[in-house]
């Protein structure tokens, strides 16, 4: 496995990764406009994993300057277990902490079974924040579950 800063190109193959998961939510942040843009704010954040020439992991984080925010870890489903979600979660902080953020943030669905990948890699779950959210501009999945 190899791992690398992810890359404008890695679009497509990312968009199949992440596609694969039940239960995954795409939103129009997923469109090749706005994941360029996060990229582009974010280059030094982002990385995708790599197996014989395929993408197989990726993690999206963003940093406001503020705090820092993990979108998007996966790993194909062939290969988890494996200790790559743990290192692509490694190369994100250290890129934020590397960046002065001292404290991040991530979203997750209260049935996902990954909230127990990261408690194993030292994040806890907070009882005490309720996320709110409010459409700006249309965007008909926010919110809601696709399948929904
Ligand atoms: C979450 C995910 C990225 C973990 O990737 P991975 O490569 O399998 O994780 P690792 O092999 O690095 O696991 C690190 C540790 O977490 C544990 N772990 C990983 N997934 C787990 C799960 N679903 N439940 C319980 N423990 C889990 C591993 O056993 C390992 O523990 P160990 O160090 O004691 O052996 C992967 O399961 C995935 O892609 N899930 C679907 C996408 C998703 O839901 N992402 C989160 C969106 S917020």
């Amino acid at each position: 496995m190899n791992m690398i800063t992810m890359k404008k190109n890695d679009y497509e193959e990312l968009l199949a990764l992440w596609s694969g998961f039940p239960g995954n939510t795409m939103t129009g942040a997923d469109s090749i406009e706005d994941f360029e843009k996060f990229l582009g704010r974010n280059t030094d954040y982002c990385f995708t994993a790599f197996e014989n020439g395929s993408l197989i992991g990726s993690v999206m984080a963003g940093n406001d300057g503020r705090r820092g925010y993990i979108y998007h870890l996966a790993v194909d489903e062939s290969i988890q277990g494996k200790g790559t979600g743990k290192k692509l979660m490694d190369a994100a902080e250290n890129a934020l902490r590397d960046a002065g953020i001292e404290k991040a943030h991530l979203f997750i669905y209260t049935d996902n079974t990954a909230i127990e990948f990261y408690e194993k890699t030292g994040w806890h779950r907070r009882n005490d924040i309720v996320v709110m959210s409010k459409v700006l501009i249309g965007d008909k999945y926010m919110g809601t579950r696709m399948e929904e």
